[in-house]
């Protein structure tokens, strides 16, 4: 039977016979060398966990393997789950589930390696605690250095170091002390606090449910002296840790079956709520009083972190999907400017200025990173500059989001403060994200009011503001065209500013090159800079590559409807390269010109622009008139 089928036919009944147990969540860090797996399947063993065919079936391969009895190799049971998984390179996190009388468990089983700190992050987010599992005969290794650096980010805040493999180095108490001062070091660099040692054989089954005889020493006082299964037992869950923090409830929706009553619904992320409570709702600011806590069991006087309610207010304010009810005296803050950290999850590499959508809680938002400030090397905690970050990356990041969200400091509150990351194109997710504070300047600076605005301006011009976004391969016509047009809209007597790609790199953009990453900032500052020109109530033209279609939806967003014209000047690549007017695509061809569009550099067709110029069978004269009568079909220029 495979573990698909175990977990399908069982876990309902399972989890329902195991209703009333406490839930401890945690995650395992080492490579399957280390032990890991064997150690897994002991304590799915040791919990009963397995069926009887499943043991014989693997105590029949351990005989193959030349092991036997109560040395059965566990670890055959969990890598031979695992084998199907391994072939890709985009490892999912295997989640195993298992109880004791005490307590049930969720394992999150992930791959050690660099390459999959991404799968590591997902399983983790939500761990109690974590298993980081170290040979006890190569002791503190790099890759242990890693999983702790990742387990201090996440804000786990119980750690094992399971010392595995005792019998291998026989049981010697000096061995282990080494390794606890090693480790110990190390911990109080990253500031982990609960740290607990255990000597363990996960193989021959010492210290993991039952303390071995192998190891007296252990008992002294100056050791955990407990089995590793007694750990998991007792061990505080984050559940019980998030009912003393203030009070949070994300809103997932509002329920108005009726004009009588309107209700927010969400599951407590923290703290206590009791009615007649003050709260403030976020990030509004407004505030009342908690009239009633309705559930489907009828009304409670208080609920806690992890149930799911609804709550009826005093007042009548406006509240919805996203928002934070808050306490009224700990409320979270608002903002819309972060530092955070990163980790990046995406084979595309993170590229400042792009927007991403943000979510945290139930508030999604539109993000770009505004710098990174340096990236960590996992392996060695240095900290180094970077420009992009590449997939695993792990970097400290400004953000800035299109408006302000309630949150709190991922420290203090995991679930107000964690975040990820979705690209809006492909609406996968791109990274997970830890926010750390408010930037001063988002709450030092305001939008000044002023009294000449956009219509103004433009009512004296006698036409309507909007920018003509020229796009298209390096020699498709596009300045060409745009020159002309620009021509024509001045004899009509209009006010235009042409923005044209080789122009603005020699000025604004001179510190610019032709990385992804520098394009995107090149089309985020004309995008802005074609904002400010609109407000200024003046017909802009762009004339640049503009190869992403992330940055040209972006700098449509920026404008209002109908102000954004997109151009395809549409010349296949064939006829650019034959034309080859600045002899680039020569350059390009020969490997002397690096990321040239079209030819190592990839251009995003448009999809639905507004005016799409079939380049190659137009003249640049046609093209220019077409634009022009499509500005007046829009009643762009009047005339
Ligand atoms: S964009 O991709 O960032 O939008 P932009 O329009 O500003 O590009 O600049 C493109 C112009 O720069 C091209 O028309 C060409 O003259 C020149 N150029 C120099 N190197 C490159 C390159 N690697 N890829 C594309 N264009 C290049």
């Amino acid at each position: 039977m495979n573990e698909t089928t175990l977990l399908e036919t069982n876990i309902e009944e399972y989890l329902k016979a195991h209703e009333q147990k406490s839930l401890l969540r945690f995650i395992t860090c080492g490579s399957v060398d280390d032990g890991k797996s064997t150690l897994i399947g002991r304590l799915l063993f040791e919990s009963k966990m397995l069926f009887e065919d499943q043991l014989a079936a693997m105590e029949a391969d351990s005989q193959k393997w030349g092991t036997q009895g109560e040395d059965m190799d566990f670890a055959l049971l969990v890598d031979g789950l695992a084998a199907e998984r391994e072939q890709g390179i985009t490892i999912d996190v295997a989640y195993r589930f298992f109880a004791t009388e005490k307590r049930k468990f969720i394992v999150a089983d992930t791959p050690g390696h660099e390459q999959y700190t991404r799968n590591m992050v997902t399983g983790a987010s939500t761990a109690d605690a974590a298993i980081l599992m170290v040979d006890a005969r190569k002791g503190i290794l790099t890759q242990t250095r890693r999983h702790s650096y990742l387990m201090s980010l996440l804000g786990i805040r119980n750690i094992v170091v399971a010392i595995n493999k005792m019998d291998l180095v026989d049981y010697s108490q000096a061995r282990f002390d080494d390794i606890v001062a090693e480790y110990g070091q190390f911990a109080e660099q990253l500031g982990l606090t609960n740290v607990t040692y255990l000597p363990l054989s996960a193989f021959k089954g010492d210290n993991i449910v039952t303390k071995s005889a192998n190891t007296p020493w252990f008992s002294a006082p100056q050791y955990a002296g407990t089995t590793l299964m007694e750990f998991l037992e007792t061990v505080e869950i984050n559940d019980a840790h998030m009912q003393s923090a203030p009070f949070r409830l994300p809103v997932q929706w509002v329920n108005r079956p009726n004009l009588d009553f309107r209700g927010f619904s969400g599951t407590i992320t923290s703290g206590v709520v009791k009615s007649g409570d003050r709260i403030r709702v976020q990030p509004s600011g407004k505030e009342s009083e908690v009239a009633r806590i309705v559930t489907y069991d009828g009304d409670l006087a208080q609920a806690i972190a992890g149930q799911s309610v609804t709550l009826t207010l005093k007042d009548e304010i406006d509240i919805s999907r996203g928002d934070v009810i808050s306490i009224a005296q700990a409320p979270a803050e608002t903002a819309d400017q972060f530092e955070s950290t990163l980790v990046w999850m995406n084979e595309a590499a993170l590229l400042p200025g792009r927007p991403y959508l943000l979510k945290v809680g139930t508030q999604t938002v539109t993000a770009s990173i505004t710098d990174i400030k340096y990236q960590v090397n996992v392996n060695t905690l240095e900290h180094t500059a970077a420009k992009q970050l590449e997939l695993n990356g792990i970097g400290v990041c400004n953000l800035s989001l299109d408006r302000a969200i309630a949150f709190d400091d991922y420290k203090t509150n995991k679930d107000t403060g964690g975040f990820i990351l979705i690209d809006r194109l492909s609406n996968t997710t791109v990274a997970a994200g830890m926010l750390h504070f408010a930037l001063r300047r988002s709450q030092n600076i305001h939008y000044q009011h002023v009294d000449v605005n956009k219509q103004a301006r433009a009512l004296t011009k006698g036409q309507t503001p909007s920018v003509l976004w020229f796009t298209g391969l390096s020699g498709a016509g596009k300045s060409t065209i745009a020159n002309l047009v620009e021509k024509k809209l001045h004899a009509l007597g209009n006010h235009t500013y042409l923005l044209d790609g080789d122009n603005v790199r020699h000025g604004l953009n001179k510190d610019l090159g032709f990385t992804d990453a520098d394009r995107v900032e090149n089309i985020r500052r004309v995008g802005e800079v074609s904002k400010l020109m609109v407000d200024a109530g003046l017909i802009v033209l762009t004339a640049f590559i503009s190869p992403f279609k992330a940055e040209r939806r972006m700098a449509r967003e920026q404008l209002a409807d109908g102000e954004f014209i997109e151009v395809f000047v549409d010349t296949p690549l064939a006829i650019a390269e034959e034309r080859d007017v600045k002899g680039l695509y020569k350059k390009a061809r020969s490997g002397e010109l690096k990321n040239f569009t079209g030819i190592d550099s990839a251009y995003e067709t448009p999809e639905a622009p507004e005016i799409h110029l079939d380049a190659a069978n137009l003249s640049a004269d046609e093209a220019a008139e077409l634009v022009i009568t499509e500005l007046r079909k829009r009643g762009i220029i009047l005339s």
